[in-house]
């Protein structure tokens, strides 16, 4: 396959040098940027925020909040004093250092006050996607023992609070609060906008994102003020942000890209940061871009693709003349994606590679770099990527393998929370293994190929198979059910179910969509699956476990592999 290559120019000459940065960085002159070089001390919400307002850059604005059409603007100094309130909020009804606060809400400038304020005390912030239904807000809760929950008027019915022991303190954001919930706004008005920070140590806990493998509830991801190291530095080199720039991460808190790349990496920077709250729609996409002259823009491949498939009119009507830098994350960027954003925007997209478990970028298309469309680029300064064999040797060029990283860089997960054994199957001695495959050209670029494991990558979303299937198993209909990622234009991978039905149930399709919504409501939209195929009996292994393997094969009508654990009875 040819591979079209999109050259650096004059336009990327200003921009961080990557062999410069490979020579010359290293973590522990990075760390010099914070306080803790001078005091030994931290806070992430000190560094994003507080400092630049100490710096002189309280007039400067920190967050542009837009919603159809209305934007409102804080500054440095008013997202301070915002969080400020917040956290004494917080602390006044209990929040302590350590604490599992967990933010459940649609995006606005209160989820930031109150992230933010919750990180001052040195609470330990779990985001929650404002999709997640019951069972998916209380396995998060349960497992992390979380003491506190900040939610809306809105959301609130969906937090179990009779099955959750540790949960002290239901804080609700809103007009409608029961009495026996907290009422944010109420307290938020006559709290004080001054507010003592917690000091902290850089291994001390940040924030607690729960992801999906192939088998097991999702696990509780667990990274420390010490990330900030990377994001920053990832911001300044990779996302190449400027005094003047304004930026927009347009992924929802509740992810890890929402968090490193929409909160954190921007304001460590000092950047202008764009948060846009409501649906997606080209035009709404497209509208904020102009009207709030975005010059940074991070997203996904299906946002592009979506982007791609509307029509060109769409996009002549708006001057998106202020985009001078554009970046994706999340799944593999397509050539023909790549190609059409030169087209459109004059502009490469510069693809991202890295997880929810490494905390920050990996593998960059790195601005000055030559772009091989469809590759991830290459290794971040300061971190070791490599492809290696299942029995940890590394492997010669152009062959396929694991991508695995050398431990040891700053925004590295500490801990799956509460699950020693899980978070050492991690590593095969000094190497963290990333699950997915990939192979690495004579130039150094890396070429995703796909996940080892089953995991499921659905519009940019990370899904388990098992957590989708326990749910399936829950209805009425469902014997057994076997759920895998089938490929789709669009969102890369949509969610397929292959249910066999208990005795007295009709296949039909009004089941199909009864089953859908189930999951739907129980788990959340992007984890029902968008199809639906019934089958009189599911292939398994001898001990009981659905080859999902089997079912992607009849799925591409490709060879199903050793079949030798199967039980055929
Ligand atoms: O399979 C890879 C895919 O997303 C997985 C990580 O998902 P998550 O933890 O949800 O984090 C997503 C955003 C940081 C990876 O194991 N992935 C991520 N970026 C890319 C990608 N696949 C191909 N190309 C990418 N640039």
């Amino acid at each position: 396959m040819k591979v079209e290559i999109y050259k650096a120019t004059d336009q990327h000459a200003n921009m961080p040098n990557y062999d410069e940065a490979q020579e010359n960085l290293s973590w522990d002159e990075v760390e010099k940027a914070f306080s803790w070089y001078d005091t030994g001390k931290i806070n992430m919400a000190y560094e994003t925020i507080d400092r630049h307002v100490h710096d002189g850059y309280g007039d400067k604005i920190a967050l542009h909040y837009k919603l159809d059409d209305d934007i409102q603007s804080y500054t440095f100094k008013e997202m301070m004093e915002n969080s400020n309130k917040a956290a004494n909020v917080l602390k006044d009804i209990g929040v302590k250092k350590g604490d599992r606060v967990f933010i459940f809400m649609a995006r606005s400038p209160e989820l930031y006050f109150t992230l933010l304020g919750a990180l001052k005390i040195g609470a330990i912030v779990g985001p929650l996607f404002e999709a997640f239904m019951e069972k998916a807000v209380k396995d998060r809760l349960e497992n992390s023992e979380a003491s506190t929950i900040i939610t809306t008027s809105e959301l609130v019915g969906r937090v179990p609070v009779d099955e959750l022991p540790d949960l002290q303190h239901v804080v609700v954001v809103g007009d409608q609060v029961d009495e026996d919930q907290i009422n944010f706004r109420e307290l938020y008005q006559d709290a004080s906008d001054e507010f003592d920070i917690e000091w902290l140590d850089k291994e001390d806990g940040l924030i607690l994102h729960y992801t999906s493998g192939s088998t097991g509830q999702p696990k509780g991801v667990l990274h420390v003020q010490e990330a900030m190291v990377q994001q920053y530095i990832s911001g300044k080199y990779v996302l190449d942000l400027k005094e003047d720039d304004i930026y927009w991460c347009t992924a929802d808190p509740g992810w890890v890209t929402g968090t490193s790349y929409g909160i954190f990496a921007p304001w460590l920077n000092r950047t202008t940061n764009v948060v846009v709250g409501g649906r997606f729609s080209p035009e709404s996409w497209y509208d904020a871009l102009e009207k709030l002259k975005v010059t940074v823009w991070y997203s996904a491949p299906t946002a592009f693709r979506m982007l791609m498939g509307a029509s060109d009119d769409i996009i002549e009507k708006y001057d998106l003349s202020s985009l001078r830098h554009v970046l994706s994350v999340g799944e593999p960027l397509n050539p023909e994606v790549v190609k059409w954003g030169m087209d459109v925007y004059k502009l490469r997209i510069h693809d991202t590679w890295w997880m929810t478990e490494t905390g920050a970028h990996m593998i960059v298309n790195f601005p000055s770099l030559d772009i091989k469309a469809g590759s991830m680029g290459k290794p971040l300064p300061g971190v070791e990527a490599t492809i290696i064999d299942d029995q940890g040797n590394e492997l010669p060029p152009n062959r396929m393998g694991n991508l695995a990283l050398k431990k040891g860089w700053p925004a590295m997960m500490r801990e799956i929370w509460k699950n020693k054994p899980k978070y050492d199957s991690y590593f095969i001695g000094d190497w963290y293994i990333s699950g997915d495959s990939a192979y690495k050209d004579e130039e150094g670029y890396f070429w995703f190929q796909g996940r080892v494991d089953d995991v499921i990558m659905t519009a940019g979303e990370r899904v388990g198979p098992f957590e989708i299937e326990s749910k399936l198993v829950e209805h009425e209909a469902v014997q057994e059910a076997g759920v895998i990622g089938k490929p789709d234009p669009i969102r890369g991978e949509i969610v397929k179910a292959f249910i066999a039905l208990r005795e007295g149930y009709e296949p039909t399709d009004e089941l199909k969509e009864e089953i859908r919504v189930f999951v739907k409501n129980g788990l959340a939209a992007h984890a029902a699956p968008r199809e639906i195929e019934f089958k009189d009996s599911l292939p398994k292994t001898r001990s009981g476990k659905i080859m999902r393997r089997v079912l992607k094969a009849w799925e591409l009508d490709l060879p199903a592999g050793d079949l030798s654990s199967m039980d055929d009875n």
